[in-house]
């Protein structure tokens, strides 16, 4: 039982990034966390983060094939990707969009997503805390 964790463009620089908008947990303190989270919950969690699209949707492909889960923050990405909104609609597995911040409260361009309609669900504005979150409802509901 292993999920994909898969972070998108700038999320690297959590901690050192806005830290008003999200918060002071840097990226391999996410890692630690969902890796917490997963041996809690007895599952297997692989975080990734990359600056490439084509990277993710390669990551994206792998999950595709492989049948795996998906904990999705794409980033910038997330408002105008075609290209990753279309590797995520070939999974067969639940994926679950998440944004750190509350994305509606913010500018209008972020207000879009390519994604929300065909994730499973979505978790925005928990801060890093939603990851744990999703990976829970995945724990009980993926297989
Ligand atoms: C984000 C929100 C996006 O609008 C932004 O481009 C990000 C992070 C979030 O986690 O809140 O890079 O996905």
């Amino acid at each position: 039982r292993k999920v994909l964790v898969l972070n998108g463009p700038n999320l690297g620089r959590l901690g050192r990034r806005e830290p008003d908008v999200y918060g002071s947990t840097t990226h391999d303190d996410l890692v630690a966390l969902c890796e917490r989270a997963g041996a809690e919950l007895g599952i297997s969690v692989e975080v990734r983060q990359t600056d490439h699209e084509g990277e993710l949707v390669g990551w994206l492909h792998e999950a595709a094939d492989g049948g795996l889960p998906v904990v999705l923050n794409a980033g910038a990405w997330t408002h105008y990707s075609i290209a990753v909104r279309d590797a995520a609609a070939q999974l067969t597995t639940p994926m679950i969009e998440l944004h750190i911040s509350n994305v509606h409260r913010r500018e209008e361009f972020r207000h879009r997503s390519v994604l929300s309609d065909i994730a499973t669900g979505l978790i925005v504005g928990f801060g890093v805390d939603g990851y744990p979150l999703a990976l829970r409802w995945l724990a009980r509901n993926a297989w």
